[in-house]
């Protein structure tokens, strides 16, 4: 174990328990919703897509799947400094992530209960899982010395506001890009044990079963709502989430590449495969998805994580901050350029692609 000092570090609120990180652009972030308009929503043409997703969650395939087994009954003492701050900087990461979904579907379901039985079910359904996810990682913190306060963090993190649709858009695509990179890191330290430095990753295959759960529940509420895939509205802001959710992944995936180097994973090939796979999923929700098989696309992508990467060092070069403000404007125009390049390429066109199988 980590021996801890009485008193707490700038790092910690109290002795064993680390202080969130500084929220930015790229930290997991707290939503809070128009609840009024979700608990008005339509569902009558997708009801039964609906409660077919809804009694997967009920059937709770992963009741007794969160338990900790002997395996993690063992000191981490061997994990050098470093190792150990990229490993915590991961936990921590995903566990405030995970938290953040479980407060937004325990709000939606507090406010739907008496308005819209079927929906305040599954979102009390989903913030079960996300409420087992993020304890389940918060555990894993303690073996490394820490753990996160979970109350705390509901108490001062700030809410961004999102409306419904945007909800929709983005709580679906990142529980299908959880589903993505959970289940490549599985199958990855499945076929090779012996990178497999941590007993946590042998529960993702379960584990991302239920995002998958979760991202299916949030299509069938896509699809129920004409306006989130019948408009020309919809086509650009289904194209606009998932360039940000890219862009995003690209820049946390890529200035982590330690973390996945510590496990044998090449960083930019498990960000490309993450992000193709995500893509071709998200043709089965949205009516356009981006063209990940343009020559350009990944490229582009990878330079706004490299224009990011000179953002993080002018921020620290210990100049005045307004030359650091004049030396950042370039690197944000570059990135701007990359993603406005990418936006524009022509798209997959889902709803042909769909008119066509049926
Ligand atoms: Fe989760
Ligand atoms: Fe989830």
């Amino acid at each position: 174990m980590v021996t801890l000092t009485d008193q707490p570090s700038p790092e910690l609120l109290r002795p064993g328990v680390k202080k969130p990180v500084q929220e930015t652009l790229l930290t997991p972030r707290f939503y809070t919703t128009d609840f009024d308009k979700i608990a008005n929503m339509v569902l009558s043409s997708h009801e039964e897509e609906i409660l077919a997703a809804l009694e997967e969650l009920r059937a709770d395939y992963n009741r007794n799947h969160f338990i900790r087994d002997e395996s993690f009954e063992q000191s981490w003492d061997h994990f050098d400094e470093k190792t150990r701050s990229i490993f915590i900087d991961f936990l921590e990461r995903s566990c405030t992530s995970e938290f953040s979904g479980f407060l937004l579907f325990k709000e939606l379901s507090r406010r739907l209960r008496d308005r819209s039985p079927i929906l305040a079910e599954a979102f009390h359904l989903l913030a079960r899982d996300e409420a087992r996810h993020a304890g389940f990682i918060n555990k894993s913190m303690v073996d490394f010395g820490l753990c996160l306060d979970l109350k705390y963090l509901t108490q001062k993190r700030t809410y961004t506001f999102f409306p419904p649709e945007w909800v929709i858009y983005t709580v679906y695509l990142s529980e299908k890009i959880g589903y993505w990179r959970y289940i490549l890191v599985y199958r990855h330290l499945e076929k090779h044990p012996e990178h497999n430095i941590y007993p946590l990753f042998k529960y993702f295959e379960s584990w991302c079963q239920d995002e998958n759960r979760h991202g299916d529940f949030f299509k069938a509420l896509l699809r129920s709502q004409k306006s989130l895939w019948k408009t020309w509205q919809s086509r650009l802001w289904s194209r606009f989430f998932l360039l940000t959710v890219f862009v995003t992944h690209s820049l946390t995936t890529l200035e982590r590449s330690d973390f996945y180097e510590m496990i044998g994973l090449d960083a930019h090939q498990y960000n490309r495969d993450v992000i193709r796979n995500t893509n071709e999923t998200s043709l089965r929700a949205f009516p356009e998805v981006l063209d990940t098989n343009h020559p350009q696309f990944f490229t582009r992508l990878e330079a706004c994580a490299a224009a990011n990467e000179h953002l993080k060092a002018i921020a620290t070069n210990g100049n005045p901050k307004v030359i650091q403000f004049f030396q950042k404007i370039p690197w944000i125009i570059n990135i701007v350029w990359h993603m406005a390049l990418i936006f524009f390429t022509k798209p997959v066109d889902a709803e042909a692609l769909r008119a066509e199988v049926h």
